[in-house]
């Protein structure tokens, strides 16, 4: 008689049944966040001294500009009476009426910034989102490309990648594809967040991967440099472009680099996690020799490594952390992203902590996250304004240049 053995092999129909059964609890988990015929919103509004900081302006500026009608009155609570407080596109409107948008200068290039790190995990779509978010409270235009077929960036702006993504027509693919589009206009659509347009993927971008590497034997810098042709014919739109690219090293994630004119690499200061971003930035210099190669070098305004995730309670992390900052001493930012269990219960539920609202955000938790949040965006903002010559003059008067 034939022994059992101790542990059966797992049959082809129960991995099928396992897959399904994580199907039901994703789409449960999807009805809990995307209630249906509800569409994901901002809440955020300002009073008119927050407002006022945000403008640059007074608000004794505002009232009278409200008062000779050069700016609409604002709401009011038809209960009681009450202003109701201003949303992201009333500031924005105040931001034009004042000649205070940040906006880049005609002449100044648009910023392809790659949130980049061949690892998963490490905080590259947290990073992604938070950024785009803080620019766009700052009046900019942002664009936010998900080049992560994982799609997390597309989730967190409100779309469910499954239903509201069709990745024949929705996503970066069909740009990929032979005798694809010519401009990438197609696949850009306005966010919940005023000042955020995001061109969102799925899973079937995956399959970019295979139609890349089918093409590449025969047209390599045809397949590297279509993004980069691609952003350019939106870019003339944004002053930021933001791409989140997939955690591996595959062609979309090349073209990625390809397309980028600046680099944020997030780098959680662990040994694995670290030992992974200095085999990342090997690989990454030899990928751009082998690049520059085949079609032009490719210069980058900045590069920084970014700490992600970093608990200062942990020796090993403060340990690696000096090490950074000894070996890489100009190519780290100063801020660094700290561990916050603010930002995983954000995540979790497929939002931001700079869209959270309520008590939860009077909470010292909720500030202190803010502020290592603010402080990492307010460092990459300044980069991106010294590669804008129409900001030298703001630059030079802020003390930053
Ligand atoms: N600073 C942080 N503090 C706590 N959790 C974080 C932080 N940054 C990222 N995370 C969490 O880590 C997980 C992976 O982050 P994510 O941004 O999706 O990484 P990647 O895009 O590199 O795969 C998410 O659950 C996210 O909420
Ligand atoms: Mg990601």
């Amino acid at each position: 008689m034939m022994e059992q053995p101790a542990l059966p092999p797992v049959t082809l129909t129960e991995l099928d049944q396992l897959a399904q059964r994580a199907a039901t609890v994703i789409a449960r988990l999807r009805d809990r966040l995307y209630a249906p015929g509800t569409e994901k919103q901002l809440d955020l509004t300002f009073n008119v001294r927050k407002a006022a900081e945000m403008v640059g302006r007074s608000e004794k500026l505002i009232r009278d500009a409200e008062g000779d009608g050069r700016l609409p009155m604002p709401d009011k609570d038809p209960d009681t009476g009450r202003r109701t407080g201003y949303n992201l596109a009333d500031v924005n409107r105040m931001r034009e009426v004042f000649g205070t948008l940040p906006h880049r200068g005609p002449n100044d290039p648009a910023m392809v910034l790659a949130v980049q790190n061949f690892k998963g995990g490490v905080g590259k779509s947290t990073v992604t989102v938070h950024l785009a978010q803080y620019l766009a409270l700052k009046g900019y235009r942002v664009c936010v490309v998900d080049c992560d077929s994982q799609a997390s960036t597309t989730s967190m702006f409100g779309l469910n990648p499954d239903v509201d993504v069709d990745e024949d027509e929705d996503t970066l693919y069909p740009f990929f594809r032979h005798g694809g589009p010519k401009s990438l206009h197609y696949a850009l659509r306005a966010t919940y967040w005023p000042g955020v347009a995001l061109i969102p993927a799925n899973l079937g971008l995956y399959d970019a991967e295979y139609e890349f590497a089918a093409r590449m034997a025969r047209e390599q810098s045809f397949v590297l440099d279509r993004l980069r042709a691609g952003i350019e014919t939106i870019q003339d739109q944004f002053d930021v472009i933001l791409m989140d690219p997939p955690p591996a090293l595959g062609m979309l994630s090349l073209s990625v680099l390809r397309a980028a004119n600046a680099l944020i690499i997030p780098a959680p200061p662990n040994n694995i996690d670290f030992g992974s971003t200095a085999h990342f930035l090997k690989m990454m210099g030899a990928t751009l020799n082998e690049l520059a190669e085949h079609g032009g070098a490719r210069d980058y305004a900045f590069v920084k490594i970014l700490a992600t995730k970093m608990n200062d309670q942990k020796s090993a992390h403060i340990a690696i952390k000096r090490m950074m900052d000894a070996v890489f001493p100009m190519d780290s930012l100063s801020a660094v992203l700290k561990d916050s269990a603010e930002i995983d219960n954000a995540t979790a539920n497929l939002s931001s902590v700079y869209e959270l609202t309520g008590p939860g955000t009077r909470t010292d938790t909720h500030k202190r996250c803010r502020a290592y949040l603010d402080a990492v965006n307010r460092e990459i903002e300044v980069l991106i304004r010294k590669t804008w010559p129409s900001h030298y003059p703001a630059l030079r008067k802020e003390g930053l240049l």
